[in-house]
């Protein structure tokens, strides 16, 4: 490890130091955009100047035309000539909600003082945050990260990868349950490409169920119903042919309780569905990872926090449950089936098919 000051390497730290402030600053830009219908009056006009988007969204133009000059500055707005328009790519990752990649919503508002000042204790109780402690921000970021890829991806991709999954699913009177399903992205389309099924989502936090039911009524669906509770309550609602842990098991203080519950409550032929991030080990080989910095910070403010909620908490954290890991838990827990599936479009997760 270097020891000695290099001043010719100074200036690329002091760069390094702006753009790290950047992201927080043009993050919340984003979200502005997201939340006065920048985004969709871009995408909706032609090529136009600040006068015709202010216009179209009816803000002031002087504060659109600053707002669109930073946008500019990015990769995402082109400009020419005093008019403005979404490059074709960030049009699609901005404002088409049925791709995959669609995504204004990770950029909900800034963290607030008390998540600040609530982690800062953290780091000296050893006691974190629960997902539902963050407010209700929290509840819709956790959606807005995973809502289209789960929507392209679930059910067309991964459980059309699980042999004789969806043939089953469609025929019989399956029971499917979600745990840990947040505001229900997944379990309301579940419900709805499997209308034979019954579908139960679980989760902590009272507002995420609250969301959930109240997106579930508005879509109709008579088939899915959101019961808040923990992996400690699923003895209630097996036994399970489908069970869904999408993005959670690397939150739980106790991980190990939540395999075993699995175990205790999926059919002897059922499928146990699991999404957890790429996470490859270890610091080094996470390396590879493209937004490493974002995923640790992720880590600390949320889900190695969750993972610390409770004291003596195994606190694995955004990239703890790396596969060799994962399945080294399950083999343990009696599972005898584990396969991994990588969907090469999807960044950030990869699918575990397990059975027992
Ligand atoms: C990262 S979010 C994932 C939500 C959803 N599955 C998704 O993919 O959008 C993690 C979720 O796990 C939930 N959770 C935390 N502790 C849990 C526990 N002990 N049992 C079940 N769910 C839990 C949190 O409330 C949160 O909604």
């Amino acid at each position: 490890m270097r020891t000695e000051f290099d001043p010719d390497r100074l200036p690329l730290t002091i760069l390094e130091l702006f753009r790290i402030k950047q992201g927080e600053m043009v993050s919340a830009l984003m979200h502005l955009g997201t939340r006065l219908g920048l985004w969709e009056a871009l995408r909706d006009s032609e090529p136009c100047t600040s006068t015709q988007l202010a216009e179209a969204c009816g803000l002031q133009e002087r504060w659109v035309r600053e707002w669109l000059h930073g946008m500019a500055a990015t990769e995402l707005v082109q400009h020419d000539d005093g008019r403005f328009a979404l490059t074709p790519e960030a049009r699609v990752a901005l404002t088409d909600s049925d791709h995959w990649s669609f995504m204004p919503g990770v950029f909900g508002p800034p963290m607030t003082h008390y998540e600040i000042e609530r982690t800062a204790e953290a780091f000296r109780t050893g006691v974190g945050m629960t997902w539902a402690e963050h407010g209700e921000h929290a509840c819709h970021m956790q959606c807005a990260m995973s809502a289209a890829r789960q929507e392209s991806f679930l059910v067309p991709t991964v459980l059309a990868s699980f042999d004789g999954a969806t043939d089953r699913l469609r025929a019989g009177r399956a029971r499917i349950v979600d745990v840990g399903c947040g505001a229900g992205v997944a379990a309301r389309l579940l419900a709805s490409s499997f209308p034979q099924a019954t579908v139960v989502g679980i989760d902590p936090s009272e507002r995420a169920i609250t969301a959930a039911r109240a997106e579930s009524a508005a879509a109709g669906l008579d088939n899915a119903t959101f019961e808040q509770g923990t992996f400690d309550d699923l003895d209630r609602f097996g036994p399970v042919d489908l069970l869904v842990t999408l993005d959670v098991l690397h939150d739980l203080p106790r991980p190990q309780d939540a395999i075993a519950a699995a175990g205790r409550n999926l059919t002897a032929d059922g499928w146990w569905l699991v999404a957890d991030i790429k996470g490859r080990g270890d610091l080094e080989s996470n390396r590879k990872i493209p937004v490493l910095p974002y995923m640790y910070a992720m880590s600390v403010f949320y889900c190695m926090s969750s993972a610390l909620s409770e004291p003596g908490g195994e606190g694995l954290g955004t990239l703890g449950m790396y596969p060799a890991r994962l399945e080294e838990m399950v083999r343990g827990a009696g599972f005898t089936h584990f396969t991994r599936h990588d969907v090469e479009l999807d960044p950030t997760n990869w699918y575990y098919e397990i059975r027992l």
